[in-house]
């Protein structure tokens, strides 16, 4: 692991610099939610944020990047017909595999008992990832819903997103995994934009404290800034939304926690877009060519 690390340090060094002449806007942008600890809410999250930037007009695909795990397509109650697992052994392309959620939301499942993105020979994973690449200025934003923790699968996603959006909750356990993502982040590409959000708050002031406290222990030690994008409540909508197999801003339009998920849409959509490279500079990065 530490290995693979070192080696994605020295490949990120060797990546061109952002080119902050261009504009940015009209692109797609990837997003990948992500957490050191695990069940802290980020498929919920990552559904029912995609849902949000489509109220506000976006076209969002989630890719669920949790290999080996159903997490989105489960908590839609949809069975997809074809996966990135089915894709690869078909040789299907990238339109093939997307399946419509509600309110137009698109897809794509990685497949159950799947988790060989990586192990893939060179030729196969440049292929499944140049398909990908035709969705560029198709859809506004990718949002990859990321397993927990530091997996060499992990950090590859993290390292190529435009922008990734850590989880976590006001546990000390959840806190310190959050705190290790941002390290080793950090140490392979300062570059990162990390932004928070503190779920599953008893309080607003739990989770503006937990904030606070995660950002300065950030920028005192590791010297790297968060952005904040605010803290949801625990709310029994979110578990009563999972049972019933329907997205919480469906299920509970006005519950506390959609609402707060809404506003956090609300406030990303207003935040200055420093210049990616989008959807391409993603598929560069996650192939290191
Ligand atoms: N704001 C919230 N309030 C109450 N419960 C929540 C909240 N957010 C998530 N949960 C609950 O936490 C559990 C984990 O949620 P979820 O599956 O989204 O986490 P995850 O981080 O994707 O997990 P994993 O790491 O296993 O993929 C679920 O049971 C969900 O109902
Ligand atoms: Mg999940």
């Amino acid at each position: 692991m530490l290995d693979q690390a070192n080696g994605l340090r020295e490949k990120m060094k060797n990546q061109q610099p952002e080119n902050p002449g261009r504009k940015a806007g009209k692109k797609t942008r990837v997003l990948a939610v992500t957490s050191g600890k695990g069940g802290v809410g980020k498929s919920n999250f990552a559904l029912n944020f995609a849902l949000s930037l489509i109220e506000q007009n976006k076209k969002v695909l989630i890719f669920d990047v949790d290999l080996g795990f159903a997490n989105i397509e489960v908590l839609l109650g949809l069975m997809p017909r074809e996966t990135i697992a089915t894709m690869i052994e078909k040789d299907l392309a990238v339109q093939d595999i997307i399946e419509e959620g509600p309110n137009g939301l698109l897809f794509i499942s990685g497949g159950n008992g799947f988790n060989e993105l990586f192990q893939m020979n060179d030729l196969k994973l440049e292929k499944f990832f140049k398909e990908l690449g035709t969705l560029h200025g198709k859809v506004d934003y990718i949002i990859l819903d990321t397993g927990a923790g530091l997996s060499y699968e992990n950090l590859r996603f993290i390292l190529a997103a435009d922008d990734v959006i850590l989880l976590t909750t006001p546990e000390p356990t959840s806190v310190t995994d959050a705190y290790s993502v941002v390290k080793m982040v950090q140490g392979i590409d300062p570059n990162v934009h990390l932004k928070l959000v503190v779920n599953q708050c008893i309080s607003e002031k739990e989770g503006q404290q937990t904030a606070d406290n995660f950002k300065q222990a950030t920028e005192q030690f590791l010297g790297k800034e968060i952005g904040s994008l605010g803290c949801i409540p625990s709310d029994a909508r979110v578990p009563e939304a999972v049972k019933r197999q329907q997205p919480l801003l469906l299920a509970y339009p006005n519950s506390e926690s959609a609402t707060a998920i809404r506003q956090m849409a609300s406030g990303f959509l207003q935040l200055p877009l420093p210049y990616k490279l989008g959807l391409k500079g993603f598929i560069m990065k996650i192939l290191f060519k």
